[in-house]
């Protein structure tokens, strides 16, 4: 006799299979109403190749499915890694998903969108039940590729990019640039070491990480080694400096990188302190209590095969710094512990391409102090911009 079954874990089924990553689609059609529909897919697959089937499993409950269809056909769009915007639009429930979505008809008359990287065009051949999902089959009568790029992917219910293993060569020429640079930063940034006695380091932008590339310390050389090289998620509150009176697109870009949803008021906050950071043309952060937590998760970023899930972790860790960053102006008759000074190094087109950090400052310095401590920092950088053949950007 059977063992009855255990109940059953829903939570567990979401979980495991969350490890097993997917493609991400946006199926589409025109209802039978004249409008066109879509909706987001990761049960996409291809099934059959003579005759030529692809199938996907709409839920039983979707409002979505209910008119594709009474669509007469339906067209599949694999979506770009660059495409989660597009991605979130079509999973919505509500709004009109085709905003700002390019698209034209496909041989069928299903919208084909103008950005995907793959289109695959078809006629309803079956729909089927399976559980509380159905299994609509297609059948292929034409397909193409607009623009072979990278695909978007959905893992840990978060999404990513696919990189091949053996392409690793953008990533490396990029961060040889920076080494060069911060090779004519570092006696700018020795000689502020041995000026203020505390520890400076370029930070730069490689891969959508911020990156670690050198360090000065004055006499207390060896304590810098261990931060060379350490990786952190370029992300709010990090980084304000590299995105600070950049265009909307590379503001959205650092908003989204956390696979994290933010909401409005997070997004209206950071945007206040990037428009603090672009004034001032320099950063601050106030040390947080959660800092050491923070920094032992770093650390684990800094070696780790990045993962949503790991970055949902340091994600959440860095949400808890948010109002240490960029704060308004500091009360002048407080002490203050200041956990970091920035100030940026600008490139020829007046982007900023490495950030001097300056690190390990004595707790509770009066606001003389701090600004004695940014002003040298900010001459240091200022004088690597000059080395470099850079020029900051004209003033708003
Ligand atoms: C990555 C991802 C994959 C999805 N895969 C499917 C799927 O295979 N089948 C499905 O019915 N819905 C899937 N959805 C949900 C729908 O895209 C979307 O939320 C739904 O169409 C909107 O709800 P509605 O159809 O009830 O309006 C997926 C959503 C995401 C974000």
């Amino acid at each position: 006799m059977n063992a009855p079954a255990a109940p059953f874990d829903r939570r567990r089924f979401r979980e495991v299979l969350g490890h097993y990553p997917t493609g991400v689609v946006v199926v589409t059609g025109i209802a039978d109403t004249g409008e066109p529909v879509g909706m987001v897919v990761g049960s996409f697959s291809s099934v059959s190749l003579d005759p030529p089937l692809v199938s996907f499993l709409p839920s039983k409950t979707s409002g979505t499915w209910a008119r594709l269809r009474t669509a007469s056909s339906f067209c599949v769009n694999v979506l770009a890694a660059d495409q989660e915007h597009v991605c979130r639009q079509f999973a919505a429930k509500t709004g009109d998903k085709f905003t700002d979505v390019p698209w034209r008809l496909s041989p069928s008359g299903a919208p084909l969108l103008d950005e995907a990287v793959a289109w695959i065009d078809c006629d309803f051949d079956a729909v089927q039940e399976v559980g509380d999902h159905l299994m609509a089959l297609g059948r292929v009568r034409d397909l193409g590729v607009l623009d072979p790029r990278p695909p978007l992917l959905f893992f840990q219910g978060g999404y990513g990019g696919f990189s091949p293993g053996a392409l690793v060569a953008p990533y490396e020429s990029d961060l040889l640039n920076h080494i060069r640079v911060a090779d004519i930063a570092r006696e700018h940034m020795e000689a502020v070491s041995a000026d203020l006695g505390l520890e400076c380091y370029a930070q730069c932008i490689v891969a959508d990480e911020i990156v670690v590339v050198a360090g000065s310390a004055g006499a207390r050389k060896n304590t810098v080694h261990g931060h060379i090289g350490r990786r952190m998620p370029f992300a709010p509150p990090y980084g304000a400096l590299f995105v600070a009176g950049r265009d909307d697109k590379a503001i959205d870009a650092w908003l989204s990188r956390r696979n994290l949803p933010l909401a409005d008021e997070d997004r209206d906050h950071y945007r206040r302190a990037l428009r603090r950071a672009a004034s001032r043309r320099w950063s601050i952060a106030l040390r947080a209590p959660e800092h050491d937590e923070v920094w032992d998760e770093i650390d684990a970023f800094s070696t780790a095969q990045r993962t949503p899930e790991l970055e949902r972790r340091v994600g959440a860790l860095l949400e808890r710094l948010k109002e240490h960053y960029e704060p308004d102006a500091l009360d002048p008759d407080r002490r203050h512990d200041v956990r970091l000074l920035g100030a940026p190094v600008y490139g020829r087109s007046g982007d900023v391409v490495q950030v001097l950090t300056l690190f390990q400052m004595p707790p509770r310095a009066s606001v003389e102090r701090i600004a004695c401590w940014r002003d040298r920092l900010v001459r240091a950088a200022d004088a690597v911009t000059a080395a470099i053949g850079g020029r900051p950007p004209q003033a708003p």
